[in-house]
């Protein structure tokens, strides 16, 4: 069976099942002050996916979020209300890993580049990046946030979040022929009805305080484990990659 990316497609079958985050909550409102909505327009139309700031002028997601032109959402809770406290930017340039390939879903990784600067504040602050070389531990509890369905009939647009835990590599390259768990993690506890969710692509696995995955891949009918793209691997790129567009003086 293909891989699910877990991009969503605003523009939905009727009756297509769109899912969201699974097992999940509520999360309180802007907990997770990183993170960023992004609304993407590609050639097969409208998509949504999840992101998180990782510096004032810069968003990470997954490199399969990519579009022709990307608008961000900041420190919103509820995205189908105008709150105060969102901030909205548009996409300057967006930095695909130059090793993207869609069809293995492999180096699924993105950094947006905003148009300006997000101000800091309660509701929108960066999510720190993980040290090199600490490697995640199986069993370790993460939170993933998103707001899974963003469909134009769909009320319920709150974030939502859920709890998972790091799985061995074998969970996972028994069920995804391209699994590497040199560049990806394994998230999600089979036995556990908690999990994965559709709509969620490009969205932080947060543990311990850092962004050590990006929402990738899952299964077709949604059960765990998932796919995520492993941060840490990816350190040296990100840092040259933001350093390159930093602006001068
Ligand atoms: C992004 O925002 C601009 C300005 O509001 C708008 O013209 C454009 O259509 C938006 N693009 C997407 C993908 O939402």
């Amino acid at each position: 069976m293909p891989p699910l990316l877990l991009l969503l497609a605003l523009i939905l079958p009727p009756g297509a099942d769109a899912g969201e985050i699974i097992g999940g909550r509520e999360a309180r409102p802007h907990s997770h002050p990183y993170m960023a909505l992004l609304l993407i327009q590609h050639a097969g139309g409208l998509s949504a996916c999840g992101g998180f700031l990782v510096r004032e002028d810069f968003v990470m997601t997954a490199a399969h979020c990519w579009g022709s032109s990307i608008n961000v959402t900041l420190g919103a809770h509820n995205i189908q209300r105008p709150e105060r406290t969102q901030q909205h930017l548009a996409v300057r340039r967006a930095l695909r890993h130059p090793d993207y390939d869609p069809q293995g879903v492999r180096n699924d990784i993105m950094l947006l580049q905003l148009r300006g600067r997000a101000l800091r504040g309660a509701a929108v602050s960066p999510v720190a990046l993980p040290g090199p070389g600490r490697r995640l531990r199986p069993g370790t509890a993460c939170t993933v946030a998103g707001w899974g369905q963003v469909g134009p009939n769909r009320r319920s647009s709150v974030l939502r979040e859920v709890t998972l835990s790091v799985q061995p590599d074998r969970a996972c390259q028994g069920r995804f022929r391209t699994y590497s768990g040199r560049t990806q993690i394994c998230v999600g506890d089979p036995g556990q009805g908690k999990n994965a969710f559709r709509g969620d692509s490009g969205g932080p696995l947060v543990c311990d305080s850092a962004a050590q995955g990006i929402v990738s891949y899952g299964r077709q009918n949604g059960a765990p484990p998932a796919v995520f793209t492993r941060i840490s691997h990816y350190l040296p790129w990100v840092k040259r990659t933001m350093r390159r567009f930093t602006p001068q003086g």
